[in-house]
């Protein structure tokens, strides 16, 4: 955590500041990749008023921090944004306009059938818009295989299929992705209304990240993508405006230095639910 304005190292900081002034501290093209999960619109409470625009204004607003993220990128680098299906529809446009839209990733949160809307469906699942900045972005599509299950593996197991490269190296992850929200209860769960699993933002990097390369999260929350970069063996950098969830983040990443047994302890000392 860094929150002296005239750092000149940028790196492996996560600087407690706004981000849209914030970001002039990293140089245009040194980013591999952005990971990012802004506020949607939504009114929610982050302890401040920045998820209270109206909606002309968010719109506005997200336009704004785009075009100053998106020159930090390298040619090869690429953006995955975490929306609802609110504002999504508007963004998506508005990313097109600047960069390639590959996939409209659907995060199924598996939330249990307990009521709901009465006068519309219930919605269950987070948008998130995976873009390129030209045609040869990175993506390494092995780091993300899933292992096929003993049972597939069985079913395959006739001659044809013997040493078959691709039952071994399991297959590509589609485009929805079940993943469990975080649950009170859950050991990665921290003091933060809109916390990411790390299986999904780890995703993300591994895929889109080369090697030991740097990832950008202007709007950091608990801290989950300097998280999971740092666990993936890459290089972060971000902001954050809450002083207290930059406290959270300074205490997520300390946890990730310390032994084995102590990484996963509950950061919810004092979550009120
Ligand atoms: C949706 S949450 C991010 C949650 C995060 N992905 C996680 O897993 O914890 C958005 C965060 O952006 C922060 N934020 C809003 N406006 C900001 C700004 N201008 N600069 C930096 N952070 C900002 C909010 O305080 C909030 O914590």
């Amino acid at each position: 955590m860094n929150s002296n304005p005239s750092a000149v190292d940028w790196m492996n900081c996560v600087f407690c500041e706004d981000a849209l002034t914030g970001m002039a501290r990293i140089p245009d093209g040194s980013i591999d990749l952005i990971v990012t999960d802004p506020p949607y619109g939504l009114g929610k409470d982050y302890g401040n008023d920045s998820d209270k625009l109206g909606a002309d204004a968010y719109l506005r607003w997200m336009e704004q921090w785009i075009d100053i993220a998106l020159p930090k990128l390298a040619p090869t680098g690429s953006l995955y944004i975490c929306l609802t299906w609110r504002y999504s529809p508007e963004i998506f446009v508005m990313l097109k306009q600047r960069m390639t839209m590959l996939n409209e990733i659907i995060w199924d949160r598996r939330v249990p059938s307990m009521g709901g809307s009465v006068r519309s469906y219930t919605s269950v699942h987070d948008t998130i818009g995976f873009f390129a900045k030209q045609k040869g972005y990175y993506f390494n599509l092995d780091a993300i295989r899933i292992p096929y299950d003993a049972e597939t593996k069985k079913a395959r197991s006739r001659s044809i299929f013997v040493g078959a490269k691709w039952l071994e190296m399991g297959y590509n992850p589609k485009d929805v992705w079940s993943v469990s929200r975080l649950h009170r209860e859950h050991p990665e769960r921290a003091d933060h209304p809109t916390q990411k699993p790390l299986e999904i933002i780890e995703r993300m990097i591994k895929a889109s990240c080369p090697p030991g390369g740097t990832v950008l999260d202007p709007f950091m929350g608990s801290g989950t993508t300097a998280a999971a970069a740092k666990r993936c063996g890459m290089n972060f950098v971000g902001f954050e405006l809450n002083p207290e969830y930059c406290a959270l983040i300074e205490k997520r990443l300390a946890r990730l230095d310390a032994p084995i047994e102590q990484m996963m302890l509950p950061l919810l000392d004092d979550i009120a639910e």
